[in-house]
């Protein structure tokens, strides 16, 4: 097979995002490893370090994101700012590629840049999407808003399906889609309409159900190529400085004591919400390492004396990180639980390590991750409200209570069939085999 592919060249267009940079180098890294060769294009804002991948060619194309845009807290909004300045400057970027190397198998674009769909088309190049998020959001987005109640559970059979659906839906319909929401889950189906395949990183066992409905709606062949963090498991590609020290306080802990926290990279918290969080980690009185991310208004007056007063709160039973090395955290013996956002990756990672979570979504596909874990696959709670008392409660059901042991138990459970799926002769190999042949067939 990589024999075949020695003269393949693949082009890989990355949006800004850390969840997504993550997944497409990773991808990256694994067609590499079969014989393509590989350019990456990415934004200037969030440039990944081409130093970690020599093999690959690196190409930045403007984004010429104003200060507005770049603050904007909507993310379809900054979705949409990216793709409608980013359109030309790819079109110039993929037709210089195809000057100088003569042939570009396939352009893979992550599904954030739709803008880039029609331009391949143009071109004559074969576009495939690449999902960061479960299949379930696809479908979701595919088919939303047109779905309707009844829509969305035929072709369910398990009750738990069709109340994750149900659940999803009426979550989604809730938020009220702003314009730049419609606008941009239009650009993406009409992209995925033409696109000539669609890969996602997930894993077939976790969302059976759920493809084989993506099917009835949509003839495109769909690669399930995840969990991808495992595959090429060697890559750092964190845009934050990741802080190692946390590593050094968790082996000071004991076995499954502490609560993991990390809203992932975009999330917006409002500042009543981060204080409810300190002082509902403060008072569950259960060891913690939180991720407060620059970007959650750290620096500021009142984040710094937050945090002065929760450190002299809990002493050494809290750590505080900027950014952590989530991987190794999750991983690590001393983890008994996650809090969190609940976005793909991090679901996806806390699975593989049999880490027990505690959801607490904030827009888009994590709102369906967070059925999922909580409804379907039971290894985790939802927090129903972020206030103080609730906060502490919960953390002791999920790191204490006997509730807390039954979900640990179909965590492991659910982290055994990640490893066996992984073992070499499991489906993911044979879904790269075939991603590697469609592209080179088409
Ligand atoms: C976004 C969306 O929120 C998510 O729902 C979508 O599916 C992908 O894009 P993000 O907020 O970046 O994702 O979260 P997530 O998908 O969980 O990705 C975060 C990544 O950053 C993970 O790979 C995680 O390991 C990494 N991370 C996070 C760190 O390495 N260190 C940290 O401190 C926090």
């Amino acid at each position: 097979m990589e024999e075949q592919q020695k003269s393949s060249h693949v082009v890989l267009v990355m949006v800004t995002f850390q969840g997504h940079i993550n997944a497409a180098l990773q991808l990256a890294t694994i067609l590499h490893s079969k014989g393509f060769s590989i350019t990456i294009v990415h934004l200037e804002l969030n440039s990944p370090k081409p130093s970690n991948y020599p093999e690959f060619t690196f190409v930045s194309i403007p984004d010429n994101l104003t200060e507005s845009q770049l603050s904007d807290k909507d993310i379809p909004g900054l979705v949409r700012s990216v793709n409608k300045n980013c359109a030309a400057p790819l079109q110039r970027c993929l037709e210089k590629i195809l000057h100088s190397h003569h042939h570009i198998s396939a352009v893979i674009y992550d599904s954030f840049m739709f803008c880039a769909q029609p331009i391949v088309d143009d071109l004559g190049l074969p576009g495939v999407t690449l999902c960061t998020h479960s299949a379930l959001g696809l479908l979701f987005y595919h088919v939303f808003p047109q779905l309707n109640e009844k829509d969305c559970i035929s072709g369910l059979e398990s009750p738990e399906l069709q109340a994750l659906q149900l659940q999803g839906f009426h979550a989604l319909s809730s938020q009220n889609p702003t314009e730049a929401g419609l606008e941009v889950g239009a650009a993406f189906a009409n992209a995925l309409k033409s696109s000539s395949a669609i890969i996602v990183n997930s894993m077939e066992f976790l969302e059976l159900e759920v493809l084989s409905k993506i099917k009835q709606y949509l003839p495109t062949p769909i690669f399930i190529v995840g969990p991808l963090h495992k595959l090429a498991p060697t890559m750092c590609n964190s845009l934050c400085t990741e802080d190692n020290k946390c590593i050094s306080w968790l082996n000071k802990q004991a076995p499954k004591s502490v609560i993991y926290v990390s809203f992932g990279s975009i999330a917006n918290i409002d500042k009543q919400e981060l204080i409810e969080t300190a002082w509902g980690l403060s008072n569950s009185k259960q060891p913690f390492l939180w991720v407060f991310r620059p970007s959650m208004d750290r620096g500021s007056e009142w984040t710094e004396s937050l945090l002065n007063e929760l450190e002299e709160s809990v002493g050494e039973r809290g750590f505080i990180v900027k950014w952590a090395p989530q991987k190794e955290v999750l991983a690590h013996a001393a983890v008994g639980g996650f809090w969190s956002h609940c976005g793909w990756n991090s679901t996806i990672e806390s699975i593989c390590e049999g880490v027990p979570m505690l959801c607490r979504p904030f827009f888009g596909d994590q709102i369906l991750n967070a059925c999922y874990i909580c409804n379907v696959w039971k290894i985790g709670l939802e927090l129903q409200n972020q206030e103080r008392g609730n906060i502490e409660r919960t953390i002791k059901r999920l790191m204490v209570d006997m509730e807390g042991n039954y979900i640990r138990k179909r965590a492991m459970d659910l982290k055994e069939k990640a490893a066996f799926y992984l073992m070499e002769d499991g489906s993911t190999s044979c879904s790269f085999d075939g991603l590697a042949k469609h592209i080179s067939s088409v």
